[in-house]
């Protein structure tokens, strides 16, 4: 794929209209994807690594990886002696290309901001990395997240900052869930590029988040 098919391939990801459209597109992607993004300096997953090295020590914690794409999150976990990984994602195509990287327990494709077919506390952690961002997870996956991750457990997660509907959006939702005592912040990181070598403007941030409720 060129340079400018790339790009072309970003383009339509910012301009999805629905689930739909934007499944088609990265299944379309996915293939290409771990090549285009690395030229682009995507750093998101690098990030949440480095966050659950510190907040989930574990190498047994069952983590979710939330929008899992093709694995970039999981593969470095798996460097780190992470072995109880599970990932989820709209996308059939990224979900097969995330399998081939062998490092996931199941992977499965499931909609977030839909209910998700996990138990309650089934997870010690959640995270997600390049996933909230404008026309993808919806502010509602972090009542699904509250419910499946234990009590004291945690959601770590990248957010697009710099679509101020988006993040107002996203914020109105878990300050509810914090008021009513579901999740608490503990740390987030400073804003940052995430494509820093293509785009000047797109900028996230990294939370931490515990979860608090008692059963
Ligand atoms: C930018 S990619 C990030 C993938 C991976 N986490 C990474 O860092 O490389 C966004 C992923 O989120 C998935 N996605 C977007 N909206 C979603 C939704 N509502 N539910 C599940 N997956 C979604 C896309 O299919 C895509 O694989």
């Amino acid at each position: 794929m060129m340079q400018t098919e790339k790009s072309d391939c970003l383009e339509q990801v910012s301009s999805a209209q629905n689930n739909q459209d934007l499944s088609n597109v990265y299944d379309h992607w996915s293939q290409e994807y771990d090549e285009s993004v690395i030229s682009f300096g995507y750093n998101p997953p690098a990030v949440i690594n480095g966050l659950v090295g510190r907040f989930v020590p574990s190498n047994d914690a069952n983590i979710l990886d939330a929008g899992v794409g093709t694995g970039m999150v999981g593969e470095l976990l798996a460097i780190l002696g992470y072995t109880n990984l599970v990932g989820i994602d709209l996308s059939l195509g990224m979900l097969e290309r995330a399998g081939k990287k062998q490092v996931y327990q199941d992977l499965r494709q499931m909609v977030l901001g839909e209910p998700l077919a996990f138990t309650d506390n089934e997870f010690d952690a959640v995270v997600s990395a390049g996933t909230f961002s404008a026309n993808h997870a919806p502010p509602e996956s972090f009542d699904e997240f509250v419910r499946i991750v234990k009590p004291q457990g945690f959601i770590i997660v990248t957010i697009r900052v710099d679509v101020a509907s988006y993040i107002d959006a996203i914020q109105a939702q878990i300050d509810t869930l914090e008021k009513e005592g579901w999740c608490q912040l503990v740390e987030h990181s400073k804003p940052f590029k995430n494509i820093p070598l293509v785009s000047e403007t797109a900028t996230i941030k990294a939370f931490v988040y515990r979860v608090l409720r008692d059963s």
